[in-house]
């Protein structure tokens, strides 16, 4: 694993965004792995940035997200899809039709994963996918457990993880209880793997994910087995690890 520390917010968001345009360039038609969260926002910005400077172009670019609340509409402004329309999408060159969410507006979650996971499949998997970190360790909604989740599946949103979402919502009756994300097993799949980390608040999970045992209770633990993966994590993410 690369280990790259940032200074701050706005660094770890430029590196990353560095990263990401890399592909971009290196490869024009990449298929991207995208996240959502407060987490990328920054990179986000960055990337837009550069767009508008003529330095990258997404005209080519197919992207994948790794998850999706149930039930919720495309156009409810928690929803994924909103997210990164009004995060990226709509402000770079990107064809829509070629960005890709899970539809938490299918009922039918056998259904809707099995088509989410085969259109990544026929998609040859993400060239680089981009995470960011729970406090619980998780990756996409793949919350700690007692065994790895391979496959894009239908997941029970844990209380901690309620409760961190509910300040989007009105009362937490409104925060979504199930949601459906890439597995790990999914997210493994991708080529390069870009986790991004920032804040004090994180630097526990930090320390625990990347260099604690391997296992289901920290999801994100799994990635020490990935061949390419680039931490991008803040000074004060990193301040548990000795690097
Ligand atoms: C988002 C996602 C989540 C977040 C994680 C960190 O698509 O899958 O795993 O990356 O919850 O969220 P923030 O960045 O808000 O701390």
């Amino acid at each position: 694993m690369r280990i790259i520390k940032a200074k701050d917010y706005q660094d770890m968001s430029r590196k990353a965004a560095n990263i990401i345009s890399a592909q971009v360039i290196m490869k024009p038609d990449c298929v991207l792995g995208l996240a959502t969260g407060s987490t990328p926002v920054g990179t986000y910005k960055q990337l837009i940035e550069w767009y508008n400077k003529g330095d990258v172009d997404f005209g080519d670019v197919t992207t994948v997200n790794l998850d999706e609340y149930k039930g919720l509409p495309r156009e409810n402004d928690q929803s994924y899809y909103y997210f990164m329309h009004s995060n990226l999408f709509d402000y770079v060159n990107i064809n829509p039709e070629r960005t890709h969410l899970p539809d938490g507006t299918e009922p039918d979650a056998e259904k809707e994963c099995a088509r989410y996971e085969e259109l990544i499949r026929s998609l040859g998997g993400a060239d680089l996918q981009l995470l960011g970190l729970g406090h619980n360790g998780h990756i996409g909604f793949n919350e700690p457990a007692d065994s790895f989740d391979t496959v894009t599946h239908c997941v029970d949103l844990q209380q901690r993880t309620i409760e961190a979402n509910k300040r989007f919502f009105a009362s937490i009756d409104d925060v979504p209880k199930q949601a459906y994300t890439m597995g790990i097993g999914t997210i493994m799949m991708a080529k390069k793997i870009l986790i991004i980390v920032s804040g004090a608040d994180k630097a526990e999970i930090v320390q625990k994910a990347f260099f604690g045992p391997v296992t289901p209770q920290v999801p994100a633990s799994i990635l020490q087995m990935h061949p390419d993966v680039t931490l991008v994590a803040d000074e004060a993410a990193l301040s548990k690890c000795e690097v």
